[in-house]
């Protein structure tokens, strides 16, 4: 059946835990790529993760605002549904079947080396759930589901995509071959994001984010917090050691780079100074994808809608895989 795994297409797939406000780490080292997706030939998937969700937040309200925001989010920035299968992972259910299917080939002793366990373990978590033990398994699941060429996912994630990989040939060898082996696909480009403390990766456990959905007057207040050096504004400043900086290359041509290059070399110029140039790049690049949210926000029903219609598509595959699996493990009865 080797025409079943090869869909004419290639297909490219990922996934995103709702889990807060997007903030520029998210943007760059995801978000913006995964819209792209729908203009590079392969067939393009994105869902929502909401049931890994389920292993951190217990609120049901917060939940459901987590889930709306973050497909607001994804269309606002341009994601087309005619272009991209879109849709919420609870809304497939045979993700959750082939889930404990997959749980029956996997070895605890893997798990047990999986980093979202055991690094909240090392932090101390002394009640850790099966769910957030299991989460790996999940994430195979949603991978293999639907038989994916390449899963582009941050470094922080690659493990995962690895014990998918290591999870469909273990399944293969007793079953027979269903499943693809995934390839991660880590953007080499990307690398990761500083925060505005400019010393660790953009994250919203360390508090050092620029959000870019939300009022103007927090992004203006996270941008002049900025981390900087205490070099007085009229002596020369090195742009290649300044966060301020980094940050205005990720939204500047390079001619306008340049240009702030030469006004920090050549002194009198402060840090405030930049920061107001950059925070009038981040409003503008992201203005018409915020007004675009607006108008979203205030049709929720079609929204509601393109999930809907989205997870129809992804169900019609993952139901086919689901078959293939029940079959191979004989839970069919001819
Ligand atoms: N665990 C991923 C994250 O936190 C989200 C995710 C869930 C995912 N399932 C996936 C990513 C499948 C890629 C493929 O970022």
């Amino acid at each position: 059946m080797a025409s079943d795994k090869t869909p004419t297409k290639k297909r490219i797939l990922s996934g995103v835990q709702p889990s807060g406000i997007q903030h520029l780490g998210n943007y760059f080292g995801a978000m913006k790529n995964h819209v792209a997706m729908q203009d590079s030939g392969f067939e393009s998937f994105i869902f929502i993760a909401d049931l890994h969700s389920l292993t951190t937040v217990r609120d049901p309200q917060k939940l459901r605002e987590l889930i709306i925001s973050l497909a607001l989010d994804y269309l606002a920035l341009g994601l087309d549904p005619d272009k991209t299968i879109f849709f919420r992972q609870s809304d497939v259910p045979e993700h959750t079947e082939l889930t404990w299917i997959l749980d029956c080939v996997t070895p605890v002793s893997m798990l047990e080396q999986a980093h979202a366990y055991k690094d909240a373990v090392a932090k101390g978590l002394k009640d850790a759930t099966a769910g957030l033990f299991n989460y790996p398994v999940l994430m195979a699941v949603d991978i293999l589901i639907y038989k994916p060429d390449l899963v582009p996912v941050g470094k922080d994630q690659k493990q995962h995509v690895e014990i998918a990989r290591d999870l469909a040939g273990k399944f293969n060898r007793v079953y027979g071959d269903v499943f693809k082996l995934p390839e991660p696909y880590i953007s080499k480009d990307v690398g990761f994001i500083i925060g505005t403390d400019g010393e660790n990766k953009m994250s919203k456990s360390y508090g050092n984010v620029i959000n870019f959905f939300t009022d103007e007057k927090t992004i203006k207040k996270q941008v002049m917090g900025i981390k900087t050096d205490s070099t007085p504004l009229e002596s020369p400043k090195d742009p290649d050691k300044d966060a301020v900086f980094k940050f205005y290359t990720y939204f500047a041509d390079e001619e306008e780079q340049n240009s702030l290059a030469e006004k920090y070399r050549a002194g009198g110029f402060g840090y405030g100074d930049a920061k107001k140039l950059l925070l009038e790049k981040i409003l503008d690049h992201f203005k018409p994808f915020r007004q675009k949210r607006e108008e979203l926000k205030n049709n929720l029903d079609y929204v509601k809608s393109v999930l809907k219609s989205g997870a129809d598509r992804a169900r019609e595959i993952a139901a086919k895989t689901t078959q293939e699996v029940r079959e191979a493990v004989g839970l069919n009865l001819p």
